[in-house]
């Protein structure tokens, strides 16, 4: 072997055991004991883990007038920091442009930037007959989901027709479709309501996004998966009630899958009352919650009702650009970084804190997302074959996580009084160590595109 990374703990979505993992090359290439290998990296006390997998990352965004303060370069530095080597990101179909010109202008902006590998949504904006034929040559070259903004009226929103269409197409062609639920033009008109009475605090962006506005969406979307027989995933569940509307379509037998991210876990919305406009660095949509929210989310992820934990990361700075709203919380650009910070969150608070076992934890960050994204298993799983993408994960290591400890392009860490214990201690893509003592030390730009196979689910 040309490595061999011994006397770790193997954790993967099903099972924990003892053994060596052997590299040839880029690829895990032998499981097994006592292996030899030409360089040796001893993982006493570490859990051998697959790499995590991001379903959902914003890097550099043109968003409300500003663009997402982590660009392909700096975001996925930081995701290597934190355990991630793989991000799905976004590709906006902007107005008058083909999914194709918009998929290039995103490869655009990760070729030799892209420090980890990095698969692509499209994100519909417009759907007619050539858009339909399209979305089939976008799983020809390896982009196999589609995203669905039911909100953002006036920008990035679609109507229900072509949610419908899109599902439709979708099930032909095997991909999935992935949507924002929230009921736009309902939020439309309570931003728009709320701002002529003069309520422009950051509070009044919470509530101009109600729970039922996200659970009328989600269920509209749930029924119409249900028409179409095609599968559907929920980005971003925020709300309870949304994740029961999940919960009634798949006890119907629909195939439709729920994400959520750990800032609805961690937070609610009284964080939006935090002074000197503070509770800007929590806007975002869905934004948080009340109480009682986040416990039905953990539920949810431990008992398989949500599939995955993603992050939305699309930073903004709080001076310079969610400043922008100081006297319109809806000038206040939307979003929120976390691609640093999902693994070692999930880790202590669902696993030290009792709430779901390691196993699942893999399956919620890596497994999980590269099934349902068509990366499985050359992502996501250590078996002979796949890429060796691994993280050796330290339980003891304790982490703050505050701003100076992380290595994301922003201002500020929503997370800056938070300790986690369990952390990584090195990261591998493809056979190289990538992360070392808490450092990139890999290549800039090495990342690769990864051409994802037809969803079947
Ligand atoms: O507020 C958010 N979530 N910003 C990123 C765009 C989106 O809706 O996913
Ligand atoms: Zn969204
Ligand atoms: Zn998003």
């Amino acid at each position: 072997m040309d490595l061999v990374i011994k006397n770790g703990t193997i954790v993967t979505a099903t099972e924990c055991y003892q053994a060596d993992v052997g590299v040839e090359g880029e690829t895990i290439a032998l499981i097994g004991r006592n292996l030899a290998g030409d360089e040796i990296i001893d993982a006493e006390g570490m859990y051998v883990m697959p790499g995590g997998i991001d379903p959902h990352t914003h890097l550099e965004l043109p968003f409300m007038g500003s663009v997402s303060a982590d660009d392909f370069r700096t975001g996925t530095i930081a995701a290597a920091c934190g355990g991630t080597t793989t991000i799905v990101d976004f590709a906006i179909q902007g107005a008058g442009q083909t999914l194709r010109e918009a998929l290039d202008i995103w490869l655009e902006k990760a070729a030799g930037k892209a420090s980890i590998d990095y698969g692509m949504h499209i994100a519909i904006g417009a759907m007619d007959d050539e858009r339909m034929a399209e979305m089939g040559d976008m799983v020809d070259v390896g982009v196999t989901s589609f995203k669905i903004f039911m909100a953002y009226k006036g920008s990035l929103m679609v109507d229900d027709e072509t949610l419908f269409r899109s599902l439709l197409r979708a099930k032909e062609i095997d991909g999935l479709i992935l949507v924002h639920a929230e009921n736009g033009d309902v939020l439309n008109y309570l931003i728009n309501k709320h701002v002529a009475e003069g309520k422009t605090e950051p509070i009044w962006h919470a509530l101009s996004h109600p729970p039922e506005a996200e659970a009328e969406a989600a269920h509209r979307a749930i029924v119409m998966a249900g028409m179409t027989g095609a599968p559907l995933y929920i980005v971003h569940m925020s709300a309870a009630a949304a994740l029961e509307a999940l919960k009634a379509g798949r006890a119907k037998g629909f195939r439709v899958y729920g994400e959520t991210c750990p800032q609805y876990l961690m937070f609610t919305m009284e964080k939006y009352d935090e002074p000197d406009f503070e509770g800007a660095k929590y806007v975002m949509s869905p934004p948080l919650r009340e109480k009682g929210n986040p416990e039905a989310l953990w539920k949810g992820l431990a008992g398989g009702d949500l599939q995955t934990v993603g992050t939305d990361h699309c930073p903004f700075n709080f001076v310079g650009q969610k400043d922008m709203g100081k006297d319109d919380f809806s000038k206040i650009p939307n979003g929120m970084p976390g691609i640093e910070t999902r693994l070692p969150l999930i880790y202590h608070f669902g696993v030290n804190e009792g709430r779901f076992s390691i196993n699942r934890f893999v399956e919620l960050v890596a497994t999980g997302p590269a099934r349902l994204f068509g990366l499985l298993p050359r992502k996501g799983a250590i078996v002979i074959g796949a890429d060796a993408d691994l993280v050796l994960w330290d339980p003891d290591k304790e982490r703050q996580l505050t701003q100076e400890n992380l290595h994301m392009n922003v201002d500020h860490s929503p997370y800056e009084d938070v300790t986690v214990k369990g952390y990584p201690s090195l990261v591998l893509q493809r056979g190289k160590v990538i992360v070392k003592e808490d450092k990139f030390v890999g290549d800039v730009g090495a990342g690769q595109f990864l051409k994802r196979s037809p969803i079947h689910l």
